[in-house]
């Protein structure tokens, strides 16, 4: 039976990922971490556990995985990029400091760590098109250079001590739950609000511009896909290319038109989002994931339009 922890269960990520595994293993075994000033509220409250665990307080996250004989960490702690560009050494305490925390107590206590990395783990001088899992990594964004860290410090803790670790490396994450903050790719969310509310869209990304994308309830089936996988199957752990559906702005504007035929989009370039975005992949080359844990995602892009667009209105019109 697993027992699970959570680090940063009432993010974007991990506010449906910590639902997601309660429905599967149980409410109590699931322990939402959560930090002062983003308390649990509602269903994620109720559900099961919560305790306040900073994931730069390594003495706090021993202290929960003594408490509830935990055996699997999900370390979703992170700044997103362009929030990371405004406050590196933040996002070095959170991403790097806060994972050698979760990896020490993971050594202690014998448990397996998820800690994701990204699309931002790429840079200007990876290969764009069809992104390979084993390639250039010269990222220049600090979120980059943490979650390139990331990927290193994982793996080492599973060859020098055995930590199981295992990891993929997100696309943009798209849901219409928790509003992630702060990345380059939240125009990809922030769009469907915008047309639900029927508002014009203002688009920071230049038109043309690819990035990897991926629908929650994918994302969530590869986080839990992934740490259930057959170990001896495993040639890579941290972090594994998925791919799902790759997009640029002008792409998914269509896609929401065929169901919104008024809904309009225009474009005002952010320049530090374009430059990042301009550095990651078009698309990635997943087939190790599918290869080695038979990774396959659900949505496409025109089934994940279809759901936002029937499931956010319940939740942002009152
Ligand atoms: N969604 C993240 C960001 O845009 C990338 O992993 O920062």
């Amino acid at each position: 039976m697993k027992k699970i922890l959570i680090i940063g269960a009432t993010g974007q990520i991990g506010s449906e990922l910590t639902m997601t595994l309660r429905s599967i293993y149980g409410g109590q075994n699931v322990v939402a971490g959560y930090i002062i000033g983003a308390e649990p509220k509602g269903e994620l409250l109720e559900s099961g556990p919560a305790e306040v665990c900073d994931v730069t307080d390594a003495p706090a996250i021993s202290e929960v995985v003594k408490k509830y004989g935990i055996d699997t960490i999900y370390n979703l702690a992170a700044l997103l990029s362009v929030v990371a560009e405004g406050k590196p050494k933040l996002a070095w305490k959170i991403g790097i400091d806060g994972l050698w925390n979760v990896l020490e107590v993971a050594r202690e206590n014998g448990c397996a760590v998820f800690t994701p990395s990204s699309i931002g783990s790429f840079g200007p001088s990876t290969p764009h098109v069809m992104t390979p899992q084993d390639t250039i990594q010269r990222p220049r964004t600090m979120y980059g250079v943490t979650k390139v860290t990331t990927e290193l410090l994982s793996d080492y803790y599973f060859l020098k001590y055995g930590v199981d670790t295992r990891a993929v490396r997100f696309p943009g994450v798209i849901s219409n739950v928790t509003p992630p903050g702060g990345g380059t790719t939240d125009y990809a969310v922030d769009i469907y609000y915008y047309a639900v509310r029927g508002e014009k869209f203002t688009c920071p990304i230049k038109e043309g511009t690819l990035m990897d994308m991926i629908y929650m309830p994918d994302a969530l089936k590869a986080a839990i896909d992934i740490m259930e996988a057959d170990p001896s199957r495993l040639i890579h752990r941290n972090a594994f290319n998925i791919a799902s559906m790759s997009f640029a702005p002008e792409t998914i504007y269509a896609s929401i038109k065929k169901y919104k035929p008024d809904f309009e989009m225009v474009y005002d370039v952010d320049p530090l989002k374009q430059s990042i975005a301009d550095s990651w992949p078009d698309c990635m080359d997943d087939s190790c994931a599918r290869n080695e844990w038979d990774w396959k995602p659900v949505y496409d892009l025109d089934g994940m339009t279809r759901d936002m667009l029937e499931k956010l209105p319940a939740r942002i019109l009152k």
